[in-house]
């Protein structure tokens, strides 16, 4: 279930117009909501200006921008996958920023901006997986799956989770993940005899890893790095990467063609990109790996080095009109299926 927060002093801030050019950024956010709150909190202690968040999921805050477009009332994009991001710099729903945070920057972050002409860039990075609850799967017995293959095992009719790729930048990620790994048709073809064993495509991408953390579903397919957030939480909980390889994200950080409180936004792109926005992660139970090369990685994050990643085309499965073919693709060829 998707999360909606909105700070109440914030709200009565954005009530007042006169208020709101002195220091308020409307921000929306599609990373876990603990970590919005602490962004919110702590860009606030920090710059007395006040922050009216709400939150989202990528593909939803996608949606919404493209809605606003003629009118925007968002400011800034806070978090989610790097490909919706991509989308919204080429349908010029964002606006082009140059932080001088950029040299601190791993390439791959900075590859996002160039990619995009520099309307985002990244704040984070975090591999695609599968969640799994491993006293479930004792009572079941039914092992860890260790690649994708394995998630078409019938004994797991209806106990896998993944979220809906339209709402959710996890979902989308996995459907260009697996249309990299094995090519298209054979991709296709794969997800049609997955779904019957998926119980709920759900509308937020991490909703999915902490019904299995809560034993509601034995698997989810998610970023794996939302796996430590839930064994910190003390939940029962085990991942794996697809041996067959896997798929990653650059979430990013956008500021709103047309932003109103441009200033208050850019202010929070740089800070969000600092070591001091970085570091403080892992108090908000994230576990992705931060982009500026200064920041300290927990020593619970994935290293993304450890694990079979693919060579992910995100100029590509970025774009706008890939990303609606398959969006549209699925919908029709595989989620209209009976389960
Ligand atoms: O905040 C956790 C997270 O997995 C991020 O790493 C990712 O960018 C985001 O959720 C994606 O959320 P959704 O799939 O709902 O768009």
């Amino acid at each position: 279930m998707k999360r909606y927060v909105m700070l109440a002093a914030a709200a009565l801030v954005l009530a007042a117009p006169a208020a709101r050019a002195q220091g308020t950024v409307s921000v929306l956010c599609s990373v876990q909501l603990e970590w919005c709150q602490a962004v919110s909190a702590e860009f606030t202690r920090l710059t007395g200006i006040r922050v009216a968040m709400v939150n989202k999921g990528s593909g939803e805050t996608f949606a919404q921008l493209k809605a606003e477009a003629a009118n925007p009332k968002t400011d800034l994009w806070f978090g989610g996958t790097g490909d919706p991001h991509l989308q919204a710099a080429e349908e010029n729903l964002t606006e082009v920023y140059k932080s001088p945070r950029m040299g601190d920057l791993h390439p791959w972050a900075v590859k996002q901006a160039e990619d995009s002409g520099f309307k985002t860039v990244g704040i984070y990075a975090g591999a695609l997986g599968f969640g799994y609850n491993p006293e479930l799967g004792k009572k079941k017995n039914i092992a860890l799956p260790k690649c994708w293959s394995d998630l078409l095992n019938p004994a797991l009719k209806g106990d896998i989770q993944v979220a809906n790729p339209a709402s959710s930048g996890t979902a989308y990620t996995m459907i260009a993940t697996l249309v990299q790994v094995m090519g298209e048709d054979k991709a296709f073809d794969y997800m049609k005899r997955l779904h019957p064993n998926i119980g709920a495509y759900t509308r937020s991408g991490v909703a999915p890893i902490k019904a299995a953390a809560r034993g509601e579903t034995l698997v989810s397919i998610s970023f794996i790095h939302d796996g430590v957030t839930e064994a910190k939480a003390g939940f029962p909980m085990a991942t794996a990467t697809p041996c067959e390889g896997t798929g990653y994200e650059v979430g990013s950080i956008s500021i709103v063609k047309g932003a109103r409180n441009l200033d208050a936004a850019r202010k929070m792109v740089d800070w969000a990109l600092s070591v001091e926005g970085q570091s403080h992660m892992p108090k908000a139970g994230a576990f992705q790996v931060p982009s500026n090369r200064n920041a300290p990685l927990p020593p619970e994050a994935p290293k993304l080095s450890e694990i079979k990643l693919i060579a992910y085309d995100f100029k590509k499965y970025g774009s706008s009109a890939e990303r609606r073919r398959l969006l549209d693709k699925w919908e029709k060829e595989v989620n209209s299926l009976p389960r």
